[in-house]
Parts: C-alpha cells; sequence; structure tokens
C-alpha cells in the first residue's frame, strides 16, 4: 500500500489519498450516467482498498475526482481516473495521471503500468496515449449483463519502466 504522506501535486491540482470525508463525493460520481457510461458502479469499500486518489483543484478547492495507481502483482500497477462532467475536456485526466504515472515509476519502482477500459471509451483511450501508454491488446469478454458497446471488447494499455526512464529497475 502506498502511503499516506505521499502527496502529489502538479500545476492545477493536488493529489492525496481518499479521506472517509470524501465517501459522498465518491459515490456521487456514480450518480452521473454519462460518468458511468463505460462502467459498472461499485461499492464504496473498492475505493478504500489502497492505490486511490482524491483530486482537488487547487483554486478553487473543488473535488474533481479521483484517480487510481492501484497494486496489481509484483512492481505492476493499474492505473485509472474518474473525474465529474464539470470537470472534463481542460486536460485535468492528463494532468493528473501523468503525475501518478512518474511517482509510479519513480517513487514505487513499478517495472510496468498498464489501464484497461472499453474499446468505445475514446475519451479514455485519448488520456492512455497522451500519457504515453500504448495499446498493447484488444479482449472480448463474456460479460453476464454487458453495457452497450461491450461488442468492440476492452483494451489494455500499457508502459514499461524501460521504456518511461530508459533504463531497467
Ligand atoms: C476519461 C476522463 C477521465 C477524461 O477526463 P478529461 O479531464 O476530460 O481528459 P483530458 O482533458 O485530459 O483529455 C481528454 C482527451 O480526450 C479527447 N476527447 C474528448 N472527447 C472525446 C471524444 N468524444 N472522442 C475522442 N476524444 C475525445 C479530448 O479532446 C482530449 O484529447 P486532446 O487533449 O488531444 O484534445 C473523463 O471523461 C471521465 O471521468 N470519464 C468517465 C469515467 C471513465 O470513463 N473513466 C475511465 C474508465 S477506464
Amino acid at each position: 500500500m502506498i502511503p499516506v504522506e505521499i502527496l502529489l501535486e502538479t500545476d492545477r491540482l493536488t493529489l492525496r489519498p481518499l479521506l472517509d470525508s470524501d465517501a459522498e463525493a465518491v459515490l456521487g460520481l456514480q450518480d452521473d450516467p454519462e460518468v458511468m457510461r463505460y462502467l459498472d458502479p461499485s461499492p464504496l469499500e473498492r475505493f478504500y482498498t489502497g492505490g486511490f486518489y482524491a483530486a482537488i483543484e487547487k483554486e478553487p478547492g473543488r473535488f474533481v475526482g479521483w484517480f487510481a495507481l492501484e497494486p496489481k502483482g509484483e512492481d505492476e500497477y493499474e492505473i485509472g481516473w474518474r473525474l465529474y462532467r464539470w470537470a472534463w475536456g481542460s486536460g485535468y485526466a492528463t494532468e493528473g495521471s501523468l503525475a501518478l504515472l512518474h511517482m509510479g515509476f519513480t517513487d514505487l519502482g513499478a517495472s510496468r503500468v498498464y489501464a484497461e477500459t472499453m474499446a468505445v471509451n475514446t475519451r479514455s483511450r485519448r488520456v492512455m496515449e497522451k500519457i504515453g501508454l500504448r495499446h498493447v491488446r484488444t479482449l472480448f469478454v463474456d460479460w453476464p449483463d454487458p453495457l452497450p458497446g461491450s461488442d468492440q471488447g476492452e483494451v489494455e494499455y500499457a508502459l514499461t519502466r524501460v521504456e518511461y526512464l530508459g533504463q531497467p529497475a
């Protein structure tokens, strides 16, 4: 688990571990069908398992959403993001995830960081591309209750430490 004292700052955002007091804001994201268009809702506990960070706008201090850098096996992390719709389109996802990616490869010594989404989630795929992840594969899953667009499959994007830093762990 990532130590709580780690706190990232970007030009416009502060990223910090989720607090109990963020619960309403975290669940509130799931109330917007557009935010959840390519996602199934999760119970609140899911976000408090380590690796989830609140993103706060430095000015005026609003909760923008969350970023995740979840440990998935030895030296491997999954990066993800979910922002309130009012915050979309101004580069916040790219800004926050670039900082998190850097932390993963430097402070945490990750050897690989990957991201997954539905193939039709073009916004999220664009963020993956902008932070330097590369498309690794498209997989097709038999979901019991598939979301519209699932027939196009799920995509995995990834970046290795060697690719990112130009040197092995
Ligand atoms: C995905 C998400 C985090 C992106 O947040 P954001 O702050 O708007 O992202 P950014 O502004 O950094 O970048 C978005 C990019 O997608 C592009 N984009 C926006 N709408 C698009 C669309 N309909 N199709 C393709 N690209 C699109 C933007 O132009 C931008 O790229 P550019 O800088 O090259 O122009 C946000 O839309 C979100 O929270 N979505 C709901 C949750 C979700 O789907 N999470 C991912 C699940 S794995």
